[in-house]
C-alpha cells in the first residue's frame, strides 16, 4: 500500500492523540493506522523567517513534518489572505473580505515554500492529500517542481455560488490551482455544483469532472462511549448538580462570525421574553473558545458577544439562576461529551458551515431512551442528511426562540423518533467511510 502524505495548515500535536485531538486528526485516524503516513504543514509557531526544512517527529509508521512560519508570512498568508479573505468569501460573506495584493503574494509564497520543503521528502508512489483553503496553490506548486504523484484536495468549508467566488480578485488563478489536483473533494452536493460552475466559468471544465462530494463524519461509537464514560467524571457530576433539575440548552463553537452567535443569543433572549414559562426552568451553556483572536473581525465579535451575555443575564437573572453561562476558554473533548449528553437541546445555528461535526457529536452523545433535540441551521452542510432535527433559519432570532420553545416542550416519543431519524446520518456516514472513499477515488 502506498504511503499517505497529508498536507494541512494545522498539523496535530504528536503528544495529543485520541480524545484530545482536533477534528481533522480524528477524521484521519483510520487512514493513518491503515498505512504508513506523514503529516506535513505548519508547526503552529512563528519565527524570524519561514523554515526551509521541516522538523520531523517519528511515531512508529507515522511521521510529523512541520515548518515554523516567518512572522511576515504568518501575517500575510494566515491572517491576511487565508483568514481575512478566503474564509469570509467561502462562507458567502464577501463584504467582510479585505483583499490586499501583498497578502495574496504572501499566500502564494508560503504555498510555494511549503511545496519546496515537501518535494525532497516525497517517494514516487506516495499519495498526497492536501486539506482546506489555506493550500489551494500547493498541488500546482508541487507539479511545478516536477512531482508526478497522485494528488487529492479536500475543501472542509463551503464553496459559494460561482458569481460570488468570481468577484474575489485572483479567483481565476485560484481555480486554475485547484485544476492541478486529480481528485477535488467538497462536503456537499451544493458545494460540488457551485465549484463545478466556477471551474466551467473560467475555462477549467475538464477539472469540473473531477469534483465530487465526500461528506465528512465522526466516529459515532467512540464519541458515544466518551459521553457515557464522562457521566462518572467529577466535572460532569458537579455540572449536573449545578443545574438543579433545569433543562440544559448547549452550544459549542469556535468564536467565529460564521457561527451565528449574536443571532443565537438574540434568539435565546427572545425565548425568555416571549415564552416566559422557560424563565428559571432552562439554562443555556455556550462554550466558545477564542479563535484567530488577532484578526480584527474576530475581536469585534468577541466584544459584541460579551455585551450580549451581560445584557441577557443583567435583564433576566435571578439571585439563584443565571440564564446564560458563556465561556470563551476551551473545554476538553471528554468533558464536553458528558455535558452534551446532559443537554436537552443541542443548539447549532451557523450562518454557513461546511459540515458542522458538533451537530453529529451531539446526536452521538445522547441516551437513545431519552434523547435531547438538535436545533440545527438549514445552512450547515450536515442539515440535509439530518431530517430528525428542528431546522431553523439562523438569521431569524424569533424562529430560533420558537424552535427552542418547541424543543424544550417536546414529549419523549417525539424526541426518540427524531433522534432515530438522525441516527443513520451519524452512524452511517463515518469518519472512516469518508477517508476510505476519498482515498479510493484518489488511488483511481
Ligand atoms: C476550520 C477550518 C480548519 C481550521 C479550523 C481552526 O475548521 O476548516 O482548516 O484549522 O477551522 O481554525 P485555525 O485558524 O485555528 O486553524
Amino acid at each position: 500500500m502506498s504511503r499517505l502524505v497529508i498536507v494541512a495548515n494545522r498539523v496535530p500535536n504528536p503528544k495529543e492523540r485520541g480524545a484530545t485531538a482536533g477534528g481533522l486528526a480524528v477524521a484521519l485516524q483510520d487512514a493513518v493506522t491503515q498505512r504508513e503516513a506523514m503529516w506535513f504543514g505548519w508547526s503552529g509557531q512563528t519565527a524570524e523567517s519561514t523554515a526551509e526544512r521541516p522538523t520531523e517527529v517519528v511515531q512508529g509508521r507515522l511521521t510529523y513534518a512541520t515548518l515554523d512560519l516567518g512572522r511576515q508570512d504568518y501575517t500575510r498568508y494566515y491572517q491576511g489572505f487565508a483568514n481575512g479573505v478566503l474564509w469570509p468569501t467561502l462562507h458567502y460573506r464577501l463584504g467582510l473580505a479585505r483583499f490586499q495584493r501583498e497578502d495574496y503574494v504572501g499566500y502564494r509564497g508560503v504555498n510555494a515554500a511549503f511545496a519546496a520543503a515537501l518535494a525532497p521528502l516525497l517517494r514516487p508512489d506516495d499519495l498526497v492529500w492536501t486539506h482546506d483553503f489555506h493550500l489551494f496553490p500547493f498541488g500546482r506548486e508541487l507539479r511545478r517542481l516536477g512531482c508526478t504523484q497522485r494528488q487529492g484536495f479536500f475543501l472542509h468549508v463551503p464553496f459559494p455560488p460561482y458569481g460570488l467566488f468570481l468577484a474575489l480578485p485572483r479567483a481565476e488563478e485560484l481555480l486554475a490551482d485547484l485544476a492541478a489536483y486529480d481528485v477535488i473533494g467538497v462536503q456537499t452536493e451544493d458545494d460540488a455544483i457551485n465549484l463545478r460552475h466556477a471551474l466551467e466559468a473560467v475555462g477549467q471544465g475538464e477539472a469540473a469532472a473531477r469534483v465530487a462530494a465526500f461528506p465528512v463524519g465522526i466516529d459515532a461509537d467512540a464519541f458515544r462511549r466518551l459521553a457515557e464514560r464522562a457521566l462518572t467524571r467529577a466535572e460532569t457530576r458537579r455540572f449536573h448538580q449545578s443545574l438543579v433539575g433545569r433543562a440544559l440548552v448547549m452550544g459549542v463553537d469556535r468564536l467565529d462570525y460564521t457561527k451565528g452567535l449574536p443571532q443565537r443569543f438574540a434568539g435565546y433572549a427572545q425565548l425568555l421574553a416571549r415564552f416566559t414559562a422557560h424563565r428559571g426552568r432552562a439554562t443555556y451553556l455556550q462554550v466558545t473558545p477564542v479563535s484567530r483572536g488577532d484578526v480584527a473581525q474576530y475581536r469585534s465579535l468577541r466584544r459584541e458577544l460579551d455585551e450580549w451575555a451581560g445584557r441577557i443575564n443583567g435583564q433576566y437573572a435571578e439571585p439563584d439562576w443565571v440564564p446564560l453561562r458563556y465561556m470563551t476558554r476551551p473545554v476538553q473533548r471528554p468533558v464536553l461529551a458528558g455535558f452534551m449528553r446532559l443537554a436537552r437541546v443541542g443548539l447549532v445555528t451557523p450562518l454557513r458551515d461546511g459540515m458542522n461535526l458538533v451537530a453529529k457529536e451531539y446526536v452521538a452523545a445522547q441516551d437513545p431512551a431519552d434523547p435531547g433535540v438538535l436545533v440545527l441551521s438549514r445552512f450547515a452542510g450536515a442539515s440535509p442528511a439530518m431530517p430528525g432535527s428542528v431546522l431553523v433559519n439562523p438569521l431569524d432570532p424569533d424562529e430560533i426562540a420558537e424552535s427552542l420553545d418547541a424543543a424544550l416542550s417536546m414529549p419523549r416519543e417525539e424526541r426518540v423518533a427524531r433522534w432515530q431519524a438522525n441516527h443513520d446520518a451519524v452512524w452511517g456516514a463515518s469518519a472512516r467511510a469518508w477517508s476510505r472513499s476519498f482515498l479510493s477515488a484518489l488511488e483511481g
